[in-house]
């Protein structure tokens, strides 16, 4: 670590940036965990139907389907209001653009002397869980990206993978940040 920031802690701009960054991320987690992995678009009511539906309502249904669909197929940001799946793509480029931000500015802003209250052992656990959030911020990203630039499934078990890594490393990094003494220094 480098020490020429200031002695207590982090600087304001590295404080906003951690903290919105963690916004960022839970929010875009909300969002993933209610996108409809199946892309099952059926209406309800379709299935407990039947069979017995009328052709009014079966139009009715079909329709209902190809807008979910429509809404689903199409990450159109700019037109036509914003669906799970656009505030997801949305919020998935905010955390690549803070993934890209962060390393490059924590080059130039330096960090603060480690805390005297880490041992050697948590020295070492701080500095590679912060280098995996820091890789998997730009990583959980991509790999939704190929998912949706290439629009095979087969990416989904890496976007799962990738966020799965990224909760490890994060309770990593909360395993050691949530002290209080520790805390303060990014508040
Ligand atoms: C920090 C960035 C991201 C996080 C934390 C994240 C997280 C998630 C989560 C938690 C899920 C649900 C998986 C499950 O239920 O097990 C998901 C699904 C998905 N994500 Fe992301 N994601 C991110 C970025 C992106 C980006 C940039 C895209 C590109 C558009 C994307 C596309 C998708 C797609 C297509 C699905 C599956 C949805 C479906 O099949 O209905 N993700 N993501
Ligand atoms: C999206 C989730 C998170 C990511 C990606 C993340 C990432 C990072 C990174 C990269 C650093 C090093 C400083 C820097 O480069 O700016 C850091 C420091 C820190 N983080 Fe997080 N963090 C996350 C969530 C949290 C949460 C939820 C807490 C506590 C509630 C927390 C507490 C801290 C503290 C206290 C430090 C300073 C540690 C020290 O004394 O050096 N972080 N975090």
């Amino acid at each position: 670590m480098t020490t020429t920031a200031p002695a207590r802690g982090y600087r304001a701009s590295q404080k906003v940036l951690h903290w919105l960054t963690v916004l960022a991320v839970a929010a875009q987690f909300a969002v993933g965990y209610a996108l409809d992995l199946d892309g099952d678009c059926d209406p309800s009511g379709e299935d407990r139907s039947g069979g017995d539906t009328t052709d009014a309502e079966e139009e009715r249904f079909d329709r209902l389907e190809e807008a979910c669909e429509a809404r689903a197929d199409d990450y159109d940001l700019l037109g036509g209001g914003l669906d799970l799946a656009e505030l997801h793509l949305g919020l998935g480029m905010t955390v690549l653009l803070l993934g890209v931000v962060r390393p490059l500015w924590r080059r130039v802003a330096g960090l603060p002397p480690w805390s005297d209250h880490l041992s050697t052992r948590q020295r070492r656990l701080v500095h590679w869980t912060e280098r995996a959030l820091l890789v998997l911020l730009v990583l959980v990203p991509l790999s939704g990206l190929l998912l949706v630039g290439t629009g095979d499934d087969a990416w989904l078990p890496l976007h799962i993978g990738a966020h799965v890594a990224f909760f490890t490393a994060l309770a990593a990094h909360l395993s050691t940040n949530l002290r209080p003494v520790i805390l303060r220094r990014m508040l």
